[in-house]
């Protein structure tokens, strides 16, 4: 099927290199002329694994094409999939500004009847908008209207395209879930679960699943936050509540809290959409409220034992929001680097993928590129980002390379029994600390 992309961010980008690599023709365009430059010339611009090699294979094959010139996209699609972001305005709400440009660039270039894809976050009610939109710009375009909501996380894009648990379509027409059907129909054959329903409903599940994953953090986080007031272990709990079918072992991980581009603003946006709504939900600014906490948390570990902070050194391992990605928007790590930094501390911090980004955002933040540079001299470390390599790090030369053995596990990547024979003080979360006397 010719099929056309517009938006060509975290979403967009694996959303046309899927779908390229299961057969269909994709084009897809971008605003922005750097990133088009970019993909033209073979390269990525963001880092997911697997998806540099997904996007060569397609492009190379002839069924992936990038231009900033809408006419080269979207004359001719059957469908075109809408992934532009949708940034939080001054107000908590979804900013939509984005949605109606690319339905004004569908208007003017479509060449024949057309199913619109909503991609992209959004509130429940946005694609009656997108339809009137699209009307107002070309009242004879017959065009079809389609709530797809995407599951894709950050860092396994690549995967969770080409193996969606869930495949959601919402449509208040049925020739549109016939078309959306046939696109995705070699993944259906894979076994993807399909679930068809209406417009809102689908629009609004989106939302209801996030928010329920975030749910699901700062319940961990509270739990830890009372598990360090009773002596008891998060993790021992997490595993005890797993074990029940009813309530399953995933996003169960205490730590500094959810960040990324999705749960924050999409909480905040459902907490506008409800109120708007005529429904007061205080339940979702509690769960924001508790994951601030937990950068508080960390932070108050790091005073306590530091006792004052000025002329201290204190290192980040990790930056990113989570691992296997170099995306910090809302990353915790950054929050914490800015409130260590008002406190008076000198701020190091390094992170796989994340580090040039980083450096950007918070400026006086030291990076440094090799975790064990980043630890010479530091007075305390706090893991932020629980990467892979951290777990890895020869415990004996962070030992000898730090001016004193503190770590603040944030995301409780070390064994306390480990960090103990290796003389640290560790502060982990929602477990039980072990003070080694003179550090
Ligand atoms: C999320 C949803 O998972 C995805 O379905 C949706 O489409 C977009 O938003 P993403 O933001 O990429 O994806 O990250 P995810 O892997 O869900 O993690 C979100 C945040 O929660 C990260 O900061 C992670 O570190 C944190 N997290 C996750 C925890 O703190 N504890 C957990 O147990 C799980």
């Amino acid at each position: 099927m010719r099929i056309g992309i517009i938006g060509l961010g975290h979403v967009g980008l694996p959303t046309a290199a899927a779908l390229a690599s299961i057969g269909h023709d994709v084009a897809a365009t971008d605003v922005d002329g750097e990133k088009i430059a970019l993909l033209s010339d073979g390269r990525v611009p963001f880092y997911e694994p697997g998806l540099d090699e997904l996007v060569t294979e397609g492009t190379a094959a002839g069924r992936l094409r990038f231009s900033q010139d809408p006419a080269d996209v979207v004359p001719g699609a059957e469908v075109v999939f809408i992934c532009v972001g949708t940034p939080p305005t001054a107000g908590g709400e979804a900013s939509l500004a984005a949605m109606e440009s690319a339905g004004e660039t569908i208007a003017r270039h479509a060449t024949g009847s057309v199913v619109v894809v909503e991609k992209s976050t959004v509130p429940a009610g946005t694609a009656e908008r997108l339809r009137a939109a699209i009307r107002r710009y070309r009242r004879d375009l017959e065009v079809l209207i389609v709530s797809n909501p995407e599951f894709l996380r950050e860092g396994r894009a690549v995967e969770d395209s080409l193996r969606p648990d869930r495949i959601l379509v919402g449509a208040d027409a049925p020739e549109a879930l016939a078309t959306m059907r046939r696109v995705y129909e070699p993944l259906l054959e894979l076994g993807a679960r399909w679930i068809e329903t209406d417009l809102r409903t689908a629009e609004l599940a989106k939302h209801a699943s996030n928010a329920f994953l975030a749910l699901k953090i700062s319940y961990a986080n509270a739990l830890a936050r009372i598990c360090e007031l009773a002596g008891a272990d998060v993790i021992d709990i997490a595993e005890v509540m797993g074990a029940d079918p009813r309530i399953g072992p995933d996003f169960l991980r205490a730590g500094l809290g959810y960040g990324g581009f999705c749960f924050p603003k999409d909480l905040v946006a459902f907490e506008r959409l409800a109120d708007r709504l005529g429904y007061r939900f205080p339940l979702l600014a509690e769960i924001a409220r508790i994951n601030d906490e937990a950068i508080d948390a960390a932070f108050q570990k790091v005073e306590s034992v530091l006792w004052n902070l000025e002329g201290k050194r204190v290192t980040l391992l990790g930056l990113a929001f989570k691992p296997g990605t170099d995306d910090i928007r809302f990353a915790p790590a950054l929050t914490l680097a800015r409130k260590l930094l008002d406190g008076g501390a000198n701020v190091v911090g390094t992170d796989p993928q994340a580090g040039v980004p980083a450096k950007a955002e918070v400026p006086d933040l030291e990076v440094v590129e090799d975790p064990y540079d980043a630890l010479s001299g530091a007075h305390c470390a706090v893991v932020c980002t629980e990467w892979p390599e951290y777990r890895a790090l020869d415990l004996a030369r962070v030992r000898r390379t730090m001016a004193f053995p503190v770590m603040v596990d944030a995301r409780n990547v070390f064994e306390p029994m480990d960090m103990a024979a290796a003389g640290f003080t560790h502060l982990p979360t929602g477990r039980r600390p072990i003070e080694q006397a003179g550090t």
